[in-house]
């Protein structure tokens, strides 16, 4: 058995004979003595092939061999100090090669500039590569200090069902077509959901799970369709209580892995002020710049364009950039134009607050609009002010991502820093333009505020929810909420979600019926594993911290699935393809 780590070796280990194991990662041949670094999880260290049959040996080696070799440590005469071995080298006595190695299709270095479809191809040779074991390491401490911190609170880990009953509402399921009952599917659970829910109705109190949730969703580089969530759902509890729980697991998690103290309570902020400041629910706070409503400063404006919107019941927001009105080019606010339009705002107004006022704006607005508008925005020389006037959803959203996009291109965002914060009261309900009716905004199952209670049926607009997600840096790392409890409080939900009777008894009947039979007032929450590992090891591709993920079109490039099958397959399962 292996023993010994290859990157334990420091220099009072000199003249221990050692026996190591590992992979070449590369060698030096100096004509009569060969040097070697090989590398194992924990690193590199030096082996020096001096004598006949070693150097022989090493002379022929490839890239990536597997060896067994023997030796006694030795101080080396040029040190390496990029090397935690770097004092020393080991003087091999003998070389065994456990396995050879077919010529490489990418080198095996963290600063490879292979094609990240070449890795995902060869995946099992992308996994050699330091950076990402060290992404998965850190993927296994969150989820050791997470499973160590909820069993002394008393959390079960329970594992829930994959093949379930389908029932879609949020994003598509993948289906399982079964064999025994030709005709019928199973559903893979896009969260255990119901499971938990359930669990708590059976009595279980405290449940945890690192559960692999599936969603056929439209990818993006902080999704992948199957994912892993923390999720937890307890018994007898408050929001508060959730999510002071949630606070001190992440704080924990925090402090083990990194190293870092969150100070406790987190921060709230309620979705609509989110809204208002961010343009966003999950508001990036590691940087300032709020949006700004200047409405009223153009509340008598004769400018068109202002006028038709305010006269159309929309708003005027802007942005400032500090101290970048003369680092903005004309084609570099042309692209920030074209930027918010992918918002579907109309456009981007400007003024720079130099010398003189310039901008797109500059000759349109009044000397008292700018006086009105240099004293509610604080407005300083080489100021930027970009604007956008339409509808309040449009401003809100296209304002809230420019105000990302400049943070990036600025460098406002500082490294290694974390923002934490709650978003709570969000709404119970959004209007899906294309099924014409309000869905619910998390799921059906989540209380209205007890204040809201009676606006189910008759201000669904208005109704807000006992839901909470927890933001990190801009990413939604986690949601929950307390769920309904009460069967006459959840039929008034379906009622509301305009499901008919049938669609409830075929949909969720089981559910519904469970709630009749003593259901404990309970609430929960799950973290995005994948998400928090990301934030956690500084990634912003998610697939650096999955072992084996899948491309943003949904396949698995080394095994090359999803696949054909079978005409027997299929025809046991019953299923004719139409394509
Ligand atoms: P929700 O749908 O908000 O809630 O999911 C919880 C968290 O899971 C992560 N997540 C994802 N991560 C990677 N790829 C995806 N496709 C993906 N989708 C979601 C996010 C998200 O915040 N059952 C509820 C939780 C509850 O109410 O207790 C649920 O699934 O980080």
């Amino acid at each position: 058995m292996k023993e010994i780590k290859n990157n334990s070796l420091r220099i009072n280990d000199v003249d221990r004979e050692v026996t190591l194991y590992g992979w070449v990662q590369k060698k030096r041949d100096l004509g009569g003595v060969c040097f070697i670094d090989l590398r194992d999880r924990s690193g590199i260290v030096q082996l020096v092939a001096r004598n006949g049959e070693c150097y022989s040996i090493s002379s022929s080696l490839k890239s990536e061999s597997v060896l067994k070799v023997v030796g006694v440590v030795k101080e080396r005469e040029s040190k390496n100090p990029n090397l935690d071995t770097g004092d020393i080298e080991v003087e091999l006595s003998s070389i065994e090669v456990l396995n050879s190695s077919l010529d490489l299709p990418f080198e095996i270095t963290d600063d490879t500039t292979a094609l990240e479809d070449t890795r995902l191809k060869y995946r099992y040779l992308d996994l050699r590569r330091p950076n990402l074991q060290n992404k998965l390491k850190i993927r296994h401490q969150i989820t050791m200090a997470v499973r160590n911190f909820l069993d002394q609170e008393g959390f079960l880990e329970i594992e829930t069902p994959v093949l379930c009953k389908s029932t879609p509402e949020g994003a598509r399921d993948y289906l399982v077509p079964s064999r025994v009952n030709k005709g019928k599917f199973y559903a893979l659970p896009q969260s255990p959901q119901i499971f938990k829910q359930l669990l708590m109705v059976g009595g279980m109190e405290k449940y945890f799970q690192i559960a692999k949730c599936f969603r056929d969703e439209d990818l993006r580089s902080d999704r992948q369709p199957e994912f892993t969530q923390i999720d937890l759902e307890m018994s007898f509890v408050t929001q508060d209580d959730v999510m002071t729980l949630t606070e001190r697991l992440l704080a924990y998690v925090f402090e083990k892995v990194k190293g870092i103290s969150i100070p406790l309570p987190l921060r709230r902020m309620k979705y609509d002020d989110a809204i208002r400041l961010y343009g966003s629910d999950k508001p990036d706070l590691r940087f300032d710049m709020k949006i700004q409503d200047i409405s009223s400063v153009f509340s008598n404006t004769q400018f068109t364009v202002f006028r038709d919107v305010i006269d159309s019941g929309g708003i005027i927001n802007c942005l400032v950039v500090k101290n970048q009105a003369s680092e903005y080019s004309r084609k570099k606010l042309d692209q920030l134009t074209e930027f918010v339009k992918t918002y579907k705002a109309s456009g981007l107004a400007y003024l720079k607050i130099l010398d003189e006022v310039s901008g797109s704006i500059a000759k349109v607005i009044t000397e008292g609009e700018l006086d009105h508008l240099k004293n509610t925005l604080h407005l300083e020389k080489n100021d930027l002010v970009l604007i956008v006037a339409d509808k309040y959803s449009v401003v809100k959203t296209s304002l809230g991502a420019l105000r990302c996009k400049l943070a990036k291109d600025l460098g406002l965002i500082p490294a290694g820093k974390y923002e934490l914060l709650w978003i709570t009261e969000f709404p119970s309900f959004e209007f899906s333009e294309e099924e014409n009716r309000f869905v619910a905004c998390h799921h059906p199952f989540t209380a209205p505020l007890d204040s809201d209670v009676d606006k189910l049926l008759t201000d669904k607009a208005h109704c807000y929810s006992k839901a909470y997600d927890i933001v990190i840096n801009g990413y939604e790392a986690g949601g929950g909420s307390i769920r309904i409890h009460q069967e006459e409080v959840q039929e008034k939900m379906f009622q509301a979600l305009e499901l008919s009777p049938s669609d409830i008894e075929n949909k969720f009947g089981f559910f519904v019926e469970a709630l009749k039979y003593g259901t404990p007032p309970h609430g929960g929450l799950a973290l995005g594993l994948d998400r928090l590992a990301m934030l956690l090891t500084e990634t912003e591709n998610i697939r650096d911290v999955i072992a084996f993920p899948k491309t943003t079109s949904a396949s698995d490039l080394m095994s090359e699935c999803p696949n054909v099958v079978d005409s027997k397959q299929l025809h046991e399962l019953g299923i004719a393809l139409d394509l």
